[in-house]
């Protein structure tokens, strides 16, 4: 592999900033200085130093985001501010992209990655990974309409759900670690396994009902952490990491 790939997958810097830092004599292989960025290294084997310190190899990123309301799940936006833009600059470096689209007002669990494979694993339709999603309601709902939802429900263009799991919250009780949440009167939570437009929001209103606020607690095995506050993020572990490739 290139050196100045190496580097700039490796979180150094820009491929422009890894160029400065290369001129800058910087950057050390096996013992040597190397200005030279188009060198090809052993990027397992050889030792790589920036300033003396050994730069371990590391092309993927795993993040995990408490999404906030009026941000976009997109890289770009011309309107709005975008997940991507959250991120410290260190991040900068690695192309990170939303792993799936959360509207702008829902909050809640996010993967940012620079893994496709891993990407298209979670989305893929015929891996079902379930997606829960805790909601608030302008109405309660009834036992009925649990059944409808979970049985497979109309939506306004004529397309059925798969089957889901609604889970009615009860007055008082604890939401996802969310204190300022419990009061609210209507409140399920609702594991789907598809992810089409707006799906959530559509079938409370094919039950003439209104999702007030949605936010992602869990997808697949990997559920959101709950000291992560809106907008906040951390890495995954490597043992979240698994679980997310199991999926
Ligand atoms: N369903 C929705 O309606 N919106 C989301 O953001 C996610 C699921």
């Amino acid at each position: 592999m290139r050196l100045d790939r190496f580097l700039a997958n490796s979180g150094v810097g820009t491929r422009k900033e890894v160029k400065e830092i290369l001129k800058k004599r910087k950057i050390k292989v096996n013992g040597s200085i190397i200005i030279d960025g188009s060198i090809h290294i052993d990027e397992n084997g050889d030792v790589v130093e920036s300033n003396e310190k050994r730069i371990l190899y590391k092309p993927f990123v795993y993040i995990m985001m408490n999404k906030p309301d009026g941000v976009i799940s997109a890289t770009e936006d011309k309107e709005h501010k975008t997940v991507t833009k959250l991120l410290e600059d260190k991040y900068r470096t690695y192309s990170l992209f939303p792993v799936g689209r959360l509207d702008i007002d829902t909050e809640g669990l996010l993967i940012l990655t620079n893994d496709g494979i891993l990407a298209h694993n979670l989305l893929s339709p015929v891996k079902h990974v379930e997606k829960k999603y805790y909601v608030e309601l302008k109405k309660p709902v009834s036992s009925l309409e649990i059944e409808k939802l979970e049985n497979g429900i109309e939506l306004e263009n004529g397309t059925i759900t798969k089957s889901a799991k609604v889970e009615v919250v009860k007055n008082g009780d604890t939401v996802h670690g969310d204190f300022t949440r419990e009061k609210f009167p209507n409140k399920v939570y609702i594991t789907i396994t598809e992810g089409k437009y707006h799906q959530v929001k559509r079938m409370f209103k094919a039950i003439n009902n209104k999702v007030l606020y949605l936010k992602r607690v869990k997808m697949g095995k990997l559920e959101l952490d709950k000291t992560l506050k809106i907008g906040e993020y951390r890495e995954l572990t490597e043992k979240e990491i698994e679980i997310l490739k199991k999926q």
